[in-house]
């Protein structure tokens, strides 16, 4: 199909959330002296070489991003790629080697032990892979964990944590101990203990991935649903391509410690960086993800002028109908100005694929 540059596919003029976690130059290695490795010749070492000559290795190598207010951001990548050590480093579960984290302006590196609890108390929330419950508290006092231990009394959490239980779809299950649910159900209360705190931003280490497919799925939706009802700005880790397509609003893919890509699933599906990437999305449905922006030719004074329009963001599969059923090529106009025509040949051109 038309191979666009990512720098035409801009996206549409949504008006920029600003920078909430801001990551600069952050680095992660582990191994003995692993501080003189960042920014020496030992950094440009390839991982078999680093680790046999330094005995190191670098988990996350020089990784610069920035996550914005309310937004999914999506971390992808291969096994071992050092998404949970990333994202680890973000809240100092790790300690970083090099490198800054800016949360709201503030180096986190530089928190003292008693700021730093402030924020993973107050700021900051995580949901685990294997859900992380205490087996002997009931589910109720489970999700009002957060709250207890900042010293909330006793009916204000649990309030709180009913609130949480119904938001997440268990209205009557606070009296069960976490054993007598599924692991689903489980891990909606994970999702609740995570949200009982009201943090800024949330944390997601592949949480569904010990789950069914089936199960799997409706907790992707569970999250969808959430976000758009809370609005919490949301770092969410998977190994799951399609996980990632769903979810994130963009995605950063990693490879052996670094950033490979950083762009909206249209533009990592449409344009990936480089043949890891290229590989990792191959099997996509492209149609269910790329947009009418990507497909579009520049419009010729010969095309009639009264085909029907559609908007550059109307994903393929969803304009395949109108595009295809016309006798005319659709005008694609944003904002009054018609940015190009699409035909039925573009989209064929996608489907058949
Ligand atoms: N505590 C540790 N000590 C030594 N190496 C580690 C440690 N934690 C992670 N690693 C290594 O760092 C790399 C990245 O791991 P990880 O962040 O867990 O990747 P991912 O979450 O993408 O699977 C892996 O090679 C892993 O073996
Ligand atoms: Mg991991």
């Amino acid at each position: 199909m038309t191979a666009t540059s990512p720098a035409e596919v801009s996206r549409p003029a949504a008006p920029e959330e600003p920078v909430v976690l801001d990551v600069r130059g952050l680095w992660k290695v582990f191994g003995p002296r692993a501080e003189r490795v960042p920014g020496s010749a030992l950094a440009e070492l390839s991982r078999a070489e680093l680790k046999e000559r330094a005995g190191c290795v670098a988990a996350v190598r020089d990784a610069t991003f920035g996550v914005r207010q309310g937004e999914v951001f999506v971390v992808m990548g291969l096994s071992g790629s050092g998404k949970s050590t990333l994202v680890r480093c973000l809240t100092r579960l790790v300690e970083p080697t090099a490198g800054e984290v800016l949360l709201d302006g503030q180096d986190i590196r530089k928190a003292g032990d008693k700021e730093l609890r402030e924020i993973r108390r107050h700021r900051f929330a995580m949901v685990f892979q294997h859900f992380g419950l205490l087996p002997h508290r009931r589910v109720l006092d489970n999700i009002a964990y957060g709250l207890e231990i900042r010293g909330a009394a006793k009916q204000a959490r649990y309030a709180r944590a009913t609130e949480m239980l119904d938001l997440v779809g268990l209205s009557g299950y606070g009296g069960s101990y976490p054993d007598e649910l599924s692991g689903g159900m489980q891990q909606r209360v994970g999702l609740a203990r995570a949200l009982a705190v009201d943090p800024e931003v949330l944390f997601f280490d592949e949480p569904f991935s010990a789950l069914d497919p089936l199960i799997r799925r409706d907790m992707q939706q569970e999250v969808i649903r959430l976000h758009n009802e809370v609005g919490k700005t949301m770092i969410f880790i998977t190994h799951d391509l399609d996980e990632a397509l769903k979810l994130g609003d963009r995605i950063m893919v990693m490879r052996d410690g670094a950033i490979v890509q950083i762009g909206t699933p249209d533009q990592v599906v449409g344009a990936p960086a480089d043949d890891y990437v290229r590989d990792f999305v191959s099997e996509v449905d492209r149609a269910a993800v790329l947009t009418l922006r990507w497909i579009m030719r520049p419009p010729r004074d010969d095309d009639p002028q009264d085909g029907p329009e559609l908007g550059p963001d109307v994903v393929i599969k969803d304009a395949a109908r109108t595009v295809l059923r016309a006798d005319r090529p659709v005008r694609v106009v944003a904002g009054g100005e018609l940015l190009g025509v699409v035909t039925g040949a573009e989209i064929l051109e996608v489907i058949a694929e």
